[in-house]
């Protein structure tokens, strides 16, 4: 992690970043004229490199839609913090009429999710190694199917609080790149953080639970992933799953 913080830390940072690259994630730079960002993948992951060499301050950039990633219109999934990429690489698996996009800002866990999604024979992930507040902004309003974040740092000190991913800014962000009936699908085993996702969660608008809590405790449906297995099994997680309305 601190690789990341360092590098930005030498450069003038565009504002749509969030604090991990020490950028302010809630000012919009990209719309429907702005530069197209080329999305050069080696075989199916990009990484962040690549990106960084395109972007300067106060650059506008332009959406980018899945057809121009993947070449076709299948519905498109992104998961936030794929960590080493089993959770996405078993989903693209199972649901091969359907896209996934995967983002993960820490380097070496991504070059684990890179071996992983270049087993895949499906043609249907893609994985980047960047701030997924910035992927996130290239995706047009309305488009996406389902965002998930699984397991997100908790980072439990308390001084450490203010870093955590799902503010009400950042699941609106969320919210708002998916399409209606859309879902944005959380899970965490960490109470304080569960707390807090559930508070902040309030303030969203546009959304719904599909259960009758806000949260449920155990899930059938789920592929294990590293901290699922070590942590989850037997306590159980608190899974969030909100549709868009
Ligand atoms: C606790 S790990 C969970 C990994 C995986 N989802 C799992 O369940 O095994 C959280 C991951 O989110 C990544 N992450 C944190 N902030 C991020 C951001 N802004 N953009 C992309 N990835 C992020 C971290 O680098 C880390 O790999």
């Amino acid at each position: 992690m601190e690789e990341n913080i360092v590098e930005s830390k030498n450069r003038e940072i565009p504002a749509f970043l969030s604090w991990w690259q020490g950028g302010n994630r809630y000012e919009d730079n990209v719309s429907e004229d702005g530069i197209k960002l080329q999305l050069d993948f080696e075989k199916n992951a990009l990484y962040g490199d690549k990106i960084w060499a395109q972007l300067y301050s106060g650059i506008k950039i332009s959406y980018i839609s899945g057809y121009e990633i993947f070449g076709n219109h299948k519905p498109l999934n992104l998961e936030i913090g794929i960590g080493n990429g089993e959770f996405i690489a078993n989903m693209a698996a199972y649901k091969p009429e359907e896209n996934f996009i995967g983002v993960e800002v820490f380097k070496k866990i991504f070059k684990l999710a890179e071996k992983r999604a270049n087993k895949n024979e499906t043609g249907n992930i893609k994985i980047i190694q960047f701030d997924a507040a910035l992927i996130l902004r290239l995706m047009r309003e309305n488009t996406l199917s389902n965002v998930y974040v699984n397991f997100p740092d908790p980072w439990p000190k308390k001084k450490h609080k203010r870093r955590r991913l799902l503010k009400p800014d950042f699941m609106q962000l969320i919210v708002s790149r998916l399409k209606k009936g859309g879902l944005m699908q959380i899970a965490t085993d960490h109470d304080d953080y569960a707390e807090e996702i559930n508070e902040n969660i309030k303030e969203v608008q546009g959304i719904k639970s599909i259960y009758d809590t806000s949260f449920v405790r155990k899930v059938d449906d789920y592929f294990p992933t590293k901290y699922y297995r070590k942590f989850v099994q037997e306590e159980g997680a608190y899974f969030f799953r909100y549709e868009k309305l």
